[in-house]
């Protein structure tokens, strides 16, 4: 494997890199602004120059050193290389570069949403100046609303181009440029439009300060206050990887997790901004239905309850009158488990998967100069319908659709359903269409709307953020989220409730059940990578640009 000494350290990579990409990923730490990995490399803001020596290519024994600095995010790493970014020549660089970024800059870190996680700030206490010798007046410009999330703080901004390069290169949509030149040059949308493409808000977490800022998040919180959790998008089934910021039990912000293989460095705006329904219109108690109103109820009596009505049902109507409702919104884990209780009450018990909602078809990202994929934001709204149609399989016996269902309710061949609720606004329509009429219809949802009207028993269940589990996307690949926050008020995650539903022994976990579940049968589930949070926030943030 090729080796080159940077800055005392030895430093390997295997294939080609450049000397940043080969740093970046040895954690041996080399400034950079304009460099990311996700896009081209234009080496325009210099503070990645470096000090180096070379094998001579018509004498490889020798060594020659470079007169000048080198752009270390664009000059190709080769084996014995001797880098410094630590030379008093590559430092008065560094130095003079941070001076020359922060002439006009407006020094307003107290107020801005990127401090704590701005290159600009820490590269400034590690390569900067302790003071500014600039006495002229500063340039100031208005903030600019340029998009549906994005806010643009043009005296912040540092020209890395980054922003520029994202609309270029991955949506493909090309809205920002740098208009002006010289001591005129900024950043900005062309006239009339805006920065409105599915991928837009990206571009607010490339760019290294705080020049472009998410509307949504603006002075919410300071992202020293958050703490972070690896999670999986619930909404759509391309599985994109995320990260919940959250404190004190709530949402601020989602972003994007690198996973070279889903997703890379971006995810949807969709993804991005539909997690508000954590915090909306949520049920915290059970509640049955008597004489025509609903009323609270206990934990143990909506156990009871649901026990006792599905029991009577196959009392009455034989096996195969109860049917058990999956939701492509549940875990994978919830689903075994919802199905295994299903039939320990009714072995004929029928199993439905609620179909997930189709918006169109998937929307592809090309780069307009290389005709490269660059991202797909999935036509399919639900995470997990792969997983529940593997649970279906796995169980056997008595399945059918919504719709077939929804006959054998209407021919009173089906009498009691338990149904766990999509989580989304509006999403339990067609089930609702499907199931509303059933004669005993006990629901599992977090919404105070949907099936919670139609059924004679409700119980408060979690969203995905605050539970763990896996989720099963579309191209088949089985990943593992973890719980951001505590349940809230009174809510049980759909797993908890079958879990005491069947009596199991010992706590419920994620993990228990897919324990259960490799051990029926299931290997897939055997050995799912929990994915880990354990650097802190800003360190994590960098690590991913
Ligand atoms: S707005 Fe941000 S990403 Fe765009 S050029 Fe300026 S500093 Fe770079
Ligand atoms: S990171 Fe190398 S010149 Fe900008």
């Amino acid at each position: 494997m090729p080796t080159m000494e940077v800055d005392g350290q030895m430093v390997s990579w295997e294939g080609k890199k450049t000397i940043l990409q080969a740093c970046n990923d040895a954690n041996v730490p080399i400034p950079h602004y304009c460099y990311h990995a996700g896009l081209s490399i234009v080496a325009s803001c210099r503070i990645c120059l470096v000090e180096m020596e070379s094998p001579d290519p018509k004498d490889p024994a020798k060594m020659v050193k470079l007169p000048k600095l080198t752009p270390s995010c664009q000059t190709p790493a080769v084996d014995r290389m001797k880098v410094t970014s630590k030379s008093p020549k590559a430092v008065a660089n560094q130095k003079a570069v941070m001076e020359f970024l922060l002439i006009n800059h407006p020094l307003d870190c107290p107020v801005c949403d990127q401090a704590g996680e701005c290159y600009l700030q820490d590269y400034s206490f590690n390569y900067g100046r302790a003071e500014s010798r600039f006495e002229e007046d500063k340039i100031k410009n208005p903030k600019k609303d340029i998009g549906l999330h994005v806010l643009l703080y043009s005296d912040r901004c540092i020209l890395c181009t980054r922003c520029v390069r994202f609309t270029r290169e991955i949506s493909g949509s090309g809205e920002l440029a740098v208009f002006g030149r010289g001591a005129r040059e900024e950043i900005d949308v062309f006239p009339g439009k805006t920065v409105d493409n599915p991928l837009s808000a990206n571009v607010i977490d490339i760019c290294p300060v705080g020049a472009l800022l998410d509307k949504d998040f603006l002075f919410s919180q300071r992202v020293w206050f958050l703490k972070s959790a690896a999670s999986i998008s619930p909404i759509s089934s391309g599985g994109e990887n995320i990260f919940i910021h959250h404190n004190h039990g709530r949402i601020y912000r989602i972003k994007p997790r690198f996973n070279a293989d889903v997703n890379k460095w971006w995810i949807s705006d969709e993804a991005r901004y539909t997690w508000q329904f954590v915090h909306e219109n949520r049920l915290h108690a059970c509640h049955r239905m008597q004489y025509g109103s609903f009323v609270e109820t206990s934990w143990e009596r909506a156990y009871a309850q649901t026990t006792e009505d599905l029991q009577k049902a196959v009392r009455d109507n034989g096996p195969g009158s109860t049917a058990a409702v999956l939701s492509p919104f549940a875990s994978t884990e919830e689903m075994f488990l919802h199905a295994k209780f299903a039939r320990s009450i009714d072995p004929q018990a029928w199993l439905a998967v609620t179909p997930p909602r189709i918006d169109g078809q998937d929307q592809v990202f090309k780069n307009p100069a290389t005709g490269a994929v660059t991202f797909t934001i999935r036509a399919e709204k639900a995470p997990n319908r792969r997983g529940a149609e593997k649970i279906t399989a796995h169980f056997g016996g008595n399945a059918c659709a919504l719709e077939e269902l929804a006959e054998k309710i209407k021919n009173k061949k089906v009498m009691a359903v338990l149904a766990s609720a999509d989580p989304l606004p509006g999403m339990d329509k067609p089930v609702l269409a499907a199931i509303g009429a059933a004669p005993t219809l006990i629901a599992l949802t977090s919404r105070h709307t949907g099936l919670y009207e139609k059924a004679g028993l409700s119980m408060p269940t979690c969203t995905w953020a605050e539970k763990a589990g896996v989720y099963e996307n579309c191209d088949g690949r089985i990943q593992a989220f973890q719980q951001a926050i505590d349940p809230l008020e009174n809510c049980r995650s759909d797993g908890r409730i079958f879990w005491d539903l069947l009596a199991h022994e010992g706590t419920h976990s994620a993990a228990a059940v897919r324990h259960e579940m490799a051990a029926a049968g299931l290997a897939d589930y055997a050995n799912v990578a929990i994915p880990q949070v354990e650097k802190p926030l800003e360190v994590m943030e960098f690590s991913a640009l």
